[in-house]
């Protein structure tokens, strides 16, 4: 894609614009519905996380007026299909800017919910954003989930979360997804969660308590 626009335009770079050592990166994945958001929310909480939500910025770059890419990625959401990871991998990158600049420190912990869906996601965002330290995986049975975005489509506003794209949805995540999920957990980056008193067991364990 041709860095033709304002999102897009940042120069190319061989090196991370962030350091793991100033920048706390933790991914969150796992299924649609598996319940990231309701997880990390408590994270946020507990720990003072940002909460960074692919599909939710770009559900806003797809709403911001001027976009050039809010009929694409409209009608990738629609399909549950991933959107071109330059669009995704930029808005994180900026997202991060925005509140590293704003805490002076020049610090920031973040959880990357949602993200990264595709393996070339993964690669570029550790490449020339930031390296994660470990991946939340949360696990979740297909069942349950649509049970739950069935529900959630009551009213969440949600273009995608109908039958038909709920399919979709556990495709893309079975074909595209989970080889990201196996990726990380080949490299014992991968913690596995269930309920979230494991959850905060497992991150002091990996971060220690004051981090
Ligand atoms: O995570 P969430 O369910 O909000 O994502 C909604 C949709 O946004 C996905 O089904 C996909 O179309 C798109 N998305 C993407 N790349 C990501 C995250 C979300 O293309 N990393
Ligand atoms: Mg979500």
């Amino acid at each position: 894609m041709a860095p033709t626009t304002d999102l897009l335009k940042a120069p190319k770079k061989d090196t991370p614009v962030f350091s793991p050592e100033n920048v706390t990166v933790l991914f969150v994945l796992g299924g649609p519905g598996a319940g990231k958001g309701t997880q990390c929310a408590n994270l946020v909480r507990d720990y003072g996380f940002t909460h960074l939500s692919a599909g939710d910025l770009l559900r806003a770059e797809q709403e911001r007026e001027g976009s050039e890419f809010g009929e694409m990625i409209k009608e990738y959401i629609r399909d549950g299909k991933i959107v071109p990871m330059e669009v995704t991998v930029q808005l994180l990158e900026n997202a991060m800017t925005a509140q590293v600049e704003k805490d002076k420190s020049g610090k920031g912990k973040f959880l990357i919910d949602g993200f990264p869906r595709k393996m070339d996601q993964a690669i570029k965002f550790e490449e020339t954003v930031c390296p994660s330290k470990f991946v939340l995986f949360f696990d979740c049975t297909e069942e349950e989930m649509q049970k739950r975005l069935l529900e959630r489509g009551k009213t969440s506003g949600r273009a995608d979360d109908n039958a038909e794209s709920i399919m979709k949805r556990f495709k893309t995540f079975v074909e595209t997804s989970m080889p990201v999920v196996d990726y990380f957990e080949k490299q014992g980056r991968v913690t596995p969660e269930a309920v979230y008193k494991e959850t905060r067991g497992k991150l002091e364990q990996r971060l220690g308590k004051e981090f």
